[in-house]
Protein backbone atom coordinates (compact mmCIF):
# COMPACT_ATOMS: atom_id res chain seq x y z
CA UNK A 1 0.00 0.00 0.00
CA UNK A 2 1.17 3.29 -0.92
CA UNK A 3 0.79 6.64 1.24
CA UNK A 4 0.76 9.81 -0.80
CA UNK A 5 0.24 13.12 0.46
CA UNK A 6 -2.01 14.90 -1.96
CA UNK A 7 -0.92 19.03 -1.94
CA UNK A 8 -3.70 20.75 -4.28
CA UNK A 9 -2.47 24.36 -3.43
CA UNK A 10 -3.92 27.53 -5.40
CA UNK A 11 -5.96 28.63 -7.75
CA UNK A 12 -5.64 26.46 -10.53
CA UNK A 13 -3.29 23.83 -8.98
CA UNK A 14 -6.59 22.75 -6.70
CA UNK A 15 -8.55 21.92 -10.12
CA UNK A 16 -5.87 20.11 -11.92
CA UNK A 17 -5.00 17.87 -8.83
CA UNK A 18 -8.52 16.95 -8.63
CA UNK A 19 -8.15 15.20 -12.21
CA UNK A 20 -4.89 13.84 -11.24
CA UNK A 21 -6.12 12.04 -8.45
CA UNK A 22 -9.24 10.71 -10.20
CA UNK A 23 -6.20 8.82 -12.42
CA UNK A 24 -4.33 7.85 -9.70
CA UNK A 25 -7.43 6.13 -8.17
CA UNK A 26 -7.48 4.12 -11.14
CA UNK A 27 -4.05 3.90 -12.32
CA UNK A 28 -2.87 2.64 -8.77
CA UNK A 29 -5.79 1.13 -6.76
CA UNK A 30 -3.67 0.20 -3.83
CA UNK A 31 -2.64 3.43 -2.28
CA UNK A 32 -3.95 6.15 0.36
CA UNK A 33 -4.28 9.64 -0.24
CA UNK A 34 -4.01 12.03 2.41
CA UNK A 35 -4.69 15.68 1.47
CA UNK A 36 -2.85 18.94 3.27
CA UNK A 37 -4.80 22.10 2.87
CA UNK A 38 -1.54 24.35 2.33
CA UNK A 39 -1.11 27.45 0.48
CA UNK A 40 -3.07 30.32 0.64
CA UNK A 41 -6.11 29.43 3.17
CA UNK A 42 -4.07 27.83 5.15
CA UNK A 43 -1.24 30.87 5.35
CA UNK A 44 -4.74 32.90 6.30
CA UNK A 45 -6.06 31.19 8.62
CA UNK A 46 -2.92 30.33 10.35
CA UNK A 47 -0.10 32.88 9.33
CA UNK A 48 2.18 29.99 9.02
CA UNK A 49 3.36 28.47 4.63
CA UNK A 50 4.20 25.55 6.33
CA UNK A 51 3.29 24.15 9.91
CA UNK A 52 6.13 22.38 11.22
CA UNK A 53 3.95 19.19 12.40
CA UNK A 54 2.24 19.43 8.65
CA UNK A 55 5.79 18.76 7.48
CA UNK A 56 6.97 15.95 9.83
CA UNK A 57 3.22 14.48 8.64
CA UNK A 58 4.71 14.92 4.90
CA UNK A 59 7.94 13.36 5.81
CA UNK A 60 5.83 10.32 6.32
CA UNK A 61 4.93 9.43 3.26
CA UNK A 62 5.81 8.00 -0.33
CA UNK A 63 5.76 10.52 -2.38
CA UNK A 64 3.79 13.95 -2.71
CA UNK A 65 1.68 14.98 -5.71
CA UNK A 66 1.82 19.05 -5.87
CA UNK A 67 -0.62 21.39 -7.52
CA UNK A 68 0.82 24.88 -7.44
CA UNK A 69 1.18 27.49 -5.14
CA UNK A 70 0.89 31.35 -5.39
CA UNK A 71 -1.95 33.43 -4.35
CA UNK A 72 -2.53 37.09 -5.60
CA UNK A 73 -3.75 37.71 -2.55
CA UNK A 74 -0.58 36.66 -0.20
CA UNK A 75 2.91 38.55 -0.73
CA UNK A 76 5.70 37.36 -3.36
CA UNK A 77 7.66 34.58 -2.42
CA UNK A 78 5.78 34.12 0.87
CA UNK A 79 4.32 30.57 -0.13
CA UNK A 80 7.03 30.11 -3.21
CA UNK A 81 10.09 30.13 -0.53
CA UNK A 82 7.89 28.92 2.38
CA UNK A 83 6.25 26.18 1.11
CA UNK A 84 6.93 25.08 -2.33
CA UNK A 85 11.06 25.72 -1.77
CA UNK A 86 10.96 24.45 1.62
CA UNK A 87 9.79 21.25 0.86
CA UNK A 88 12.09 20.97 -2.16
CA UNK A 89 15.26 21.88 0.21
CA UNK A 90 14.34 20.08 3.47
CA UNK A 91 13.49 16.99 1.61
CA UNK A 92 16.81 16.97 -0.38
CA UNK A 93 15.26 16.79 -3.75
CA UNK A 94 18.41 17.66 -5.58
CA UNK A 95 17.05 16.46 -8.68
CA UNK A 96 14.27 18.64 -10.71
CA UNK A 97 13.52 16.39 -13.52
CA UNK A 98 11.65 18.01 -16.47
CA UNK A 99 10.95 16.05 -19.48
CA UNK A 100 10.44 18.05 -22.70
CA UNK A 101 8.64 16.27 -25.32
CA UNK A 102 6.24 17.14 -28.36
CA UNK A 103 3.07 14.43 -28.34
CA UNK A 104 1.81 13.17 -31.46
CA UNK A 105 -0.90 15.37 -32.41
CA UNK A 106 0.59 18.13 -30.87
CA UNK A 107 1.40 21.19 -32.05
CA UNK A 108 4.56 23.18 -31.40
CA UNK A 109 5.03 27.01 -32.32
CA UNK A 110 7.98 26.33 -34.33
CA UNK A 111 6.99 25.61 -37.91
CA UNK A 112 9.27 23.00 -38.68
CA UNK A 113 8.99 20.75 -35.55
CA UNK A 114 7.20 17.36 -35.81
CA UNK A 115 6.48 14.84 -33.27
CA UNK A 116 8.90 12.65 -31.93
CA UNK A 117 11.87 14.89 -32.92
CA UNK A 118 11.61 17.16 -29.56
CA UNK A 119 12.16 15.00 -26.93
CA UNK A 120 14.87 16.06 -24.06
CA UNK A 121 14.95 15.57 -20.14
CA UNK A 122 16.45 18.97 -18.92
CA UNK A 123 17.78 17.68 -15.15
CA UNK A 124 17.79 21.55 -12.95
CA UNK A 125 19.74 21.28 -9.41
CA UNK A 126 17.26 21.87 -6.61
CA UNK A 127 18.59 22.60 -3.53
CA UNK A 128 21.27 25.40 -4.74
CA UNK A 129 21.92 27.95 -6.79
CA UNK A 130 20.09 31.59 -6.28
CA UNK A 131 17.39 29.91 -4.53
CA UNK A 132 19.43 29.01 -1.49
CA UNK A 133 18.20 32.35 0.37
CA UNK A 134 21.44 33.92 0.75
CA UNK A 135 21.87 37.35 0.78
CA UNK A 136 19.77 40.96 1.82
CA UNK A 137 18.69 44.12 1.90
CA UNK A 138 20.29 47.02 3.81
CA UNK A 139 19.02 50.44 3.87
CA UNK A 140 15.45 48.99 2.72
CA UNK A 141 13.34 51.61 1.12
CA UNK A 142 16.05 54.53 0.97
CA UNK A 143 17.55 55.74 -2.11
CA UNK A 144 20.69 53.86 -0.44
CA UNK A 145 19.11 50.36 -0.60
CA UNK A 146 21.79 47.47 -1.86
CA UNK A 147 19.98 43.96 -2.71
CA UNK A 148 22.25 41.21 -2.83
CA UNK A 149 21.38 37.56 -4.15
CA UNK A 150 23.83 35.18 -3.93
CA UNK A 151 24.19 31.93 -5.69
CA UNK A 152 25.43 28.89 -3.40
CA UNK A 153 27.01 26.42 -5.21
CA UNK A 154 28.78 23.00 -3.90
CA UNK A 155 30.98 20.39 -5.18
CA UNK A 156 28.91 18.05 -3.03
CA UNK A 157 25.68 19.36 -4.89
CA UNK A 158 26.72 19.44 -7.97
CA UNK A 159 28.50 16.45 -8.53
CA UNK A 160 25.63 14.65 -7.06
CA UNK A 161 23.25 16.28 -9.63
CA UNK A 162 25.64 15.83 -12.51
CA UNK A 163 26.17 12.28 -11.76
CA UNK A 164 22.49 11.23 -11.74
CA UNK A 165 22.14 13.33 -15.08
CA UNK A 166 24.90 11.25 -16.58
CA UNK A 167 22.97 7.94 -15.01
CA UNK A 168 19.54 8.91 -16.85
CA UNK A 169 21.55 10.06 -20.15
CA UNK A 170 23.59 6.84 -20.24
CA UNK A 171 19.72 4.97 -20.24
CA UNK A 172 18.90 6.83 -23.32
CA UNK A 173 19.42 6.02 -27.12
CA UNK A 174 21.66 8.82 -27.77
CA UNK A 175 23.54 9.15 -24.47
CA UNK A 176 24.09 12.93 -25.22
CA UNK A 177 24.16 15.50 -22.72
CA UNK A 178 24.63 19.09 -22.37
CA UNK A 179 26.13 21.02 -19.31
CA UNK A 180 24.34 24.68 -19.75
CA UNK A 181 25.58 27.62 -17.72
CA UNK A 182 27.48 30.90 -18.27
CA UNK A 183 30.98 30.10 -17.27
CA UNK A 184 32.10 33.17 -18.98
CA UNK A 185 30.32 35.51 -16.66
CA UNK A 186 29.55 33.28 -14.03
CA UNK A 187 33.23 32.48 -13.09
CA UNK A 188 33.22 31.32 -9.85
CA UNK A 189 30.27 29.05 -10.05
CA UNK A 190 30.72 28.13 -13.60
CA UNK A 191 34.30 27.16 -13.10
CA UNK A 192 32.74 24.77 -10.00
CA UNK A 193 30.11 23.57 -12.54
CA UNK A 194 32.82 22.83 -15.53
CA UNK A 195 35.09 21.14 -13.53
CA UNK A 196 32.97 18.79 -11.46
CA UNK A 197 31.26 18.45 -14.87
CA UNK A 198 34.63 17.10 -16.69
CA UNK A 199 35.28 15.04 -13.94
CA UNK A 200 32.18 13.33 -13.80
CA UNK A 201 31.53 12.29 -16.86
CA UNK A 202 35.08 10.67 -17.08
CA UNK A 203 33.20 7.92 -15.33
CA UNK A 204 30.87 7.78 -18.38
CA UNK A 205 32.75 7.23 -21.61
CA UNK A 206 29.36 6.04 -23.50
CA UNK A 207 28.30 9.53 -23.14
CA UNK A 208 28.97 12.42 -25.97
CA UNK A 209 29.06 16.20 -23.95
CA UNK A 210 29.24 19.72 -24.55
CA UNK A 211 28.75 22.66 -22.87
CA UNK A 212 26.76 25.93 -23.61
CA UNK A 213 26.06 29.13 -22.66
CA UNK A 214 22.55 29.35 -21.17
CA UNK A 215 21.82 32.31 -23.46
CA UNK A 216 22.95 30.53 -26.50
CA UNK A 217 21.04 27.58 -25.29
CA UNK A 218 18.00 29.45 -25.12
CA UNK A 219 17.97 29.87 -28.46
CA UNK A 220 19.26 26.75 -29.79
CA UNK A 221 16.24 25.47 -28.15
CA UNK A 222 13.73 27.50 -30.01
CA UNK A 223 15.78 26.78 -33.20
CA UNK A 224 17.52 23.00 -33.02
CA UNK A 225 15.12 21.69 -30.22
CA UNK A 226 15.97 18.44 -32.25
CA UNK A 227 19.64 18.45 -30.73
CA UNK A 228 18.57 18.02 -27.43
CA UNK A 229 18.73 14.62 -25.35
CA UNK A 230 19.40 15.54 -21.72
CA UNK A 231 20.46 18.95 -20.25
CA UNK A 232 21.83 19.48 -16.79
CA UNK A 233 21.98 22.81 -15.14
CA UNK A 234 21.87 25.15 -12.52
CA UNK A 235 18.59 25.89 -10.88
CA UNK A 236 17.78 29.15 -11.96
CA UNK A 237 18.80 28.59 -15.61
CA UNK A 238 16.59 25.30 -15.31
CA UNK A 239 13.48 27.37 -14.10
CA UNK A 240 14.10 29.28 -17.09
CA UNK A 241 14.98 27.04 -19.77
CA UNK A 242 12.04 24.51 -19.02
CA UNK A 243 9.38 27.65 -19.80
CA UNK A 244 10.92 27.57 -23.29
CA UNK A 245 11.11 23.74 -23.39
CA UNK A 246 6.64 23.98 -22.31
CA UNK A 247 6.06 26.00 -25.02
CA UNK A 248 8.12 24.46 -27.91
CA UNK A 249 5.90 20.99 -26.86
CA UNK A 250 2.81 22.70 -26.38
CA UNK A 251 2.17 25.00 -23.78
CA UNK A 252 2.44 25.14 -19.91
CA UNK A 253 -0.46 23.01 -19.33
CA UNK A 254 1.36 20.07 -20.69
CA UNK A 255 4.70 20.38 -18.68
CA UNK A 256 5.21 17.89 -16.17
CA UNK A 257 7.89 17.66 -13.44
CA UNK A 258 9.31 15.41 -10.55
CA UNK A 259 11.65 16.78 -7.38
CA UNK A 260 13.48 13.60 -6.75
CA UNK A 261 15.29 12.96 -3.49
CA UNK A 262 16.98 9.61 -5.58
CA UNK A 263 18.16 8.43 -1.78
CA UNK A 264 14.81 7.58 -0.73
CA UNK A 265 15.71 9.28 2.10
CA UNK A 266 12.78 11.66 1.91
CA UNK A 267 9.72 12.01 -0.06
CA UNK A 268 10.04 13.05 -4.09
CA UNK A 269 7.49 15.41 -5.32
CA UNK A 270 5.50 15.74 -8.34
CA UNK A 271 4.41 19.03 -10.03
CA UNK A 272 3.00 20.47 -12.69
CA UNK A 273 5.47 23.13 -14.05
CA UNK A 274 3.29 25.66 -14.10
CA UNK A 275 1.83 28.28 -11.39
CA UNK A 276 -1.79 28.92 -9.92
CA UNK A 277 -2.25 30.69 -13.32
CA UNK A 278 -4.67 33.52 -11.18
CA UNK A 279 -6.00 34.81 -14.58
CA UNK A 280 -7.65 31.84 -15.23
CA UNK A 281 -8.39 30.03 -11.72
CA UNK A 282 -12.07 28.64 -11.29
CA UNK A 283 -13.27 28.67 -14.64
CA UNK A 284 -12.68 25.12 -15.17
CA UNK A 285 -10.48 25.78 -18.39
CA UNK A 286 -6.90 24.94 -16.68
CA UNK A 287 -5.34 21.91 -18.90
CA UNK A 288 -4.95 19.07 -16.69
CA UNK A 289 -2.31 17.08 -18.48
CA UNK A 290 0.73 18.62 -16.69
CA UNK A 291 -1.04 17.11 -13.46
CA UNK A 292 -1.41 13.85 -14.65
CA UNK A 293 1.79 13.06 -16.64
CA UNK A 294 3.35 14.43 -13.34
CA UNK A 295 1.06 11.66 -11.56
CA UNK A 296 2.84 9.41 -14.22
CA UNK A 297 6.13 10.19 -13.07
CA UNK A 298 4.83 9.64 -9.29
CA UNK A 299 4.26 6.24 -10.33
CA UNK A 300 7.36 5.73 -12.23
CA UNK A 301 8.87 6.77 -8.75
CA UNK A 302 7.34 4.37 -6.87
CA UNK A 303 8.11 1.15 -8.67
CA UNK A 304 5.05 1.18 -11.03
CA UNK A 305 6.47 1.73 -14.44
CA UNK A 306 3.65 -0.08 -16.34
CA UNK A 307 1.07 1.75 -14.51
CA UNK A 308 3.47 5.10 -15.48
CA UNK A 309 3.08 3.84 -19.10
CA UNK A 310 -0.60 3.62 -18.92
CA UNK A 311 -1.44 7.26 -18.06
CA UNK A 312 0.92 8.24 -20.31
CA UNK A 313 -0.47 6.41 -23.56
CA UNK A 314 -3.81 7.47 -21.86
CA UNK A 315 -2.98 11.00 -22.04
CA UNK A 316 -1.38 10.30 -25.75
CA UNK A 317 -4.47 9.46 -26.79
CA UNK A 318 -6.29 12.26 -25.26
CA UNK A 319 -3.74 15.11 -26.68
CA UNK A 320 -4.08 13.44 -30.34
CA UNK A 321 -7.84 13.53 -30.18
CA UNK A 322 -7.87 17.32 -29.59
CA UNK A 323 -8.82 19.15 -32.06
CA UNK A 324 -6.77 22.84 -33.51
CA UNK A 325 -8.07 25.35 -31.06
CA UNK A 326 -10.51 22.89 -29.18
CA UNK A 327 -11.15 24.59 -25.36
CA UNK A 328 -9.98 22.38 -22.80
CA UNK A 329 -12.79 21.78 -19.93
CA UNK A 330 -10.89 20.45 -17.09
CA UNK A 331 -12.70 17.90 -15.91
CA UNK A 332 -13.58 16.29 -19.27
CA UNK A 333 -9.99 15.67 -19.92
CA UNK A 334 -9.96 13.86 -16.38
CA UNK A 335 -12.69 11.77 -17.23
CA UNK A 336 -11.91 11.08 -20.38
CA UNK A 337 -8.01 9.95 -19.35
CA UNK A 338 -9.73 8.25 -16.37
CA UNK A 339 -11.37 6.28 -18.13
CA UNK A 340 -8.67 4.86 -20.49
CA UNK A 341 -6.83 4.29 -17.77
CA UNK A 342 -9.02 2.05 -16.34
CA UNK A 343 -9.85 0.50 -19.67
CA UNK A 344 -6.18 -0.35 -19.32
CA UNK A 345 -5.41 0.82 -23.00
P1 LIG B 1 1.56 30.34 -14.34
O1 LIG B 1 2.23 29.11 -14.79
O2 LIG B 1 0.62 30.21 -13.21
O3 LIG B 1 0.77 31.00 -15.57
C1 LIG B 1 1.44 31.47 -16.75
C2 LIG B 1 0.44 31.45 -17.92
O4 LIG B 1 0.19 30.11 -18.32
C3 LIG B 1 -0.93 32.04 -17.54
O5 LIG B 1 -1.45 32.76 -18.64
C4 LIG B 1 -1.78 30.81 -17.27
O6 LIG B 1 -3.16 30.99 -17.51
C5 LIG B 1 -1.19 29.79 -18.23
N1 LIG B 1 -1.30 28.43 -17.69
C6 LIG B 1 -0.61 27.91 -16.66
N2 LIG B 1 -0.99 26.65 -16.43
C7 LIG B 1 -1.94 26.35 -17.32
C8 LIG B 1 -2.73 25.19 -17.57
N3 LIG B 1 -2.60 24.05 -16.85
N4 LIG B 1 -3.63 25.23 -18.57
C9 LIG B 1 -3.77 26.34 -19.30
N5 LIG B 1 -3.06 27.48 -19.12
C10 LIG B 1 -2.16 27.48 -18.13
O7 LIG B 1 2.72 31.39 -13.99
P2 LIG B 1 2.62 32.86 -13.33
O8 LIG B 1 1.40 33.55 -13.82
O9 LIG B 1 3.94 33.42 -13.56
O10 LIG B 1 2.46 32.57 -11.77
C11 LIG B 1 1.23 32.58 -11.07
C12 LIG B 1 1.48 32.18 -9.62
O11 LIG B 1 1.92 30.82 -9.56
C13 LIG B 1 2.59 32.98 -8.92
O12 LIG B 1 2.20 33.16 -7.59
C14 LIG B 1 3.80 32.08 -9.01
O13 LIG B 1 4.73 32.32 -8.00
C15 LIG B 1 3.17 30.73 -8.86
N6 LIG B 1 3.92 29.62 -9.43
C16 LIG B 1 3.89 28.45 -8.72
C17 LIG B 1 4.49 27.33 -9.24
C18 LIG B 1 4.41 26.07 -8.45
O14 LIG B 1 3.70 25.98 -7.47
N7 LIG B 1 5.12 25.01 -8.84
C19 LIG B 1 5.10 27.38 -10.50
C20 LIG B 1 5.10 28.58 -11.21
C21 LIG B 1 4.49 29.70 -10.66
C1 LIG C 1 8.70 26.27 -10.87
C2 LIG C 1 8.33 27.59 -10.23
C3 LIG C 1 9.05 27.74 -8.90
C4 LIG C 1 10.54 27.79 -9.20
C5 LIG C 1 8.65 28.95 -8.05
C6 LIG C 1 7.18 29.08 -7.88
C7 LIG C 1 9.34 28.91 -6.72
O1 LIG C 1 8.57 28.64 -11.09
O2 LIG C 1 8.47 25.23 -10.23
O3 LIG C 1 9.19 26.28 -11.99
O4 LIG C 1 11.09 28.85 -9.52
O5 LIG C 1 11.17 26.73 -9.10
MN1 LIG D 1 9.20 28.01 -13.08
Amino acid sequence: MHNIAVIPGDGIGREVISEAQKVLEVALPNHTATEFDLGARCYARTGEALPASVQAELADHDAILLGAVGDPSVGPGILERGLLLKLRFDFDQYVNLRPARLWPGVNSPLAEVKSGEIDFLVVREGTEGLYAGAGGVVQRGTSAEVATEESLNTRYGVERVVRHACQLAALRERKRLTLVHKTNVLVNAGSLWQRTFDEVVRDFPELTTDYQHVDAASMFMVDRPETYDVIVTDNLFGDILTDIAAAITGGIGLAASGCINPDQSYPSMFEPVHGSAPDIAGQGIADPIAAIISAAMLLDHLGRAEDADIVRRACAAELADRKPGQPVRTAEVGDRVAAAVEKRM
